[in-house]
């Protein structure tokens, strides 16, 4: 497969910005910087970001066991996700493959980005490779998916990674709470893999805005071309740094998500209006209910918000409970037997 096919002919050609801390890059200590139109009065934050972030890379490269260079950092993965679109499809021609229900930004910004959106609701391999022409840039798997929970069969999503004939999206969010492994651990057999991960998850930092994406050089060197020069500030860059060197609170706190939402599992399937409770490989459980609208208003009633999911295909009387502390879990379920 060509990469290069792939993308889009404005963005082949264009000339990247180039901003004063790209152009001019040197750690001496003692340099007088007059070449940013910074404010020189030090408030330890009065400087413009590391443009390509190279601390906190360097640290996720390590974890990661992959290469700066196979790594892209944005301001959440929705903004990787959308610098993808930018550079794959062209608005009112290309299209892009989502299997609903699923993540429902891939919807939103394939809107944005005026591309079509082809949906199949029943992930089956063939029906998926039966639905891409030649102008399907993107197929998007979220594996653990949002809201379902579940993960993607490996297999399954090897034949399509070999099989689809433009990029392989996966979106690994709640890859930390899975028992299956990294697709990052196979970037390196697959041109045409995109592995999306974030820091707001496994990380206990949504608020921050950090995303991750990784992929070959070649497509990380065409997204760097497009992101906006300085799109993960400095306090997110220091605070991530500081996470990503304490793996032993991040781990802690997986394994305490993991067991409470095992335990969920077993007391939900006791509660009477509880119709089923959907095997989860996430920090979430989709649960189907006698009547969502009714039971999701209990319970704000009881100051408890969950995700009402009936709206969306195939989730008919679903509810989405993130797995909360062991006190929050335990107030959800007395809450729940008094309903
Ligand atoms: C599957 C999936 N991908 C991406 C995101 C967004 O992540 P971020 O906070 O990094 O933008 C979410 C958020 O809920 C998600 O569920």
């Amino acid at each position: 497969m060509i990469i290069e096919n792939l993308i889009r002919e404005n963005i082949k050609s264009l000339k990247p910005y180039s901003s004063a801390r790209e152009e001019f890059k040197n750690s001496a200590s003692n340099l007088v910087y007059l070449d940013a139109n910074e404010n020189p009065f030090d408030t330890g934050l009065n400087r413009y970001p590391d443009p390509q972030q190279n601390l906190v890379k360097a640290a996720l490269a390590k974890i990661k066991n992959v290469s700066r260079e196979q790594l892209l950092l944005g301001n959440g993965s929705d903004e990787v996700l959308d610098l993808i679109f930018r550079v794959f499809c062209e608005p009112k021609v290309d299209t892009v493959i989502a299997l609903p229900p699923t993540y429902g930004m891939y919807e939103v910004l394939a809107n944005t980005n005026d591309v079509g959106l082809i949906e199949n609701y029943q992930p089956n391999v063939d029906e998926i490779l039966k639905a891409q022409n030649s102008q399907t840039k993107l197929l998007f798997l979220c594996s653990p998916n949002n809201p379902t929970a579940n993960s993607f069969n490996a297999d399954k999503i090897e034949t399509l990674i070999k099989k689809f004939t433009g990029i392989v999206v996966i979106d690994e969010a709640y890859i930390d709470f899975s028992s299956q492994e990294s697709w990052t651990r196979r970037l390196n057999e697959f041109p045409n893999l995109i592995v999306i991960q974030t820091l707001s998850k496994a990380y206990g930092l949504a608020g921050i805005r950090l995303g991750a994406c990784y992929s070959s050089t070649k497509i990380i060197s065409v997204l760097n071309k497009i992101k906006p020069p300085y799109n993960v500030n400095q306090l997110t860059q220091q605070t991530a740094l500081k996470a990503l060197q304490n793996s032993i609170k991040t781990n802690n706190e997986i394994a305490i998500i993991i067991s409470e939402r095992n335990q969920l599992i077993i007391d939900l399937e006791e509660i009477s209006f509880i119709v089923k409770v959907y095997p989860s490989d996430a920090n979430f459980l989709l649960v189907k209910v006698d009547n969502a609208i009714v039971r999701y208003h209990q319970l704000v009633e009881h100051k408890i918000i969950v995700r009402n999911r009936t709206n969306l295909p195939l989730c008919e009387n679903c509810l989405r409970f993130t797995v909360g502390t062991k006190e929050e879990n335990k107030k959800l379920m007395n809450t729940l037997k008094l309903l």
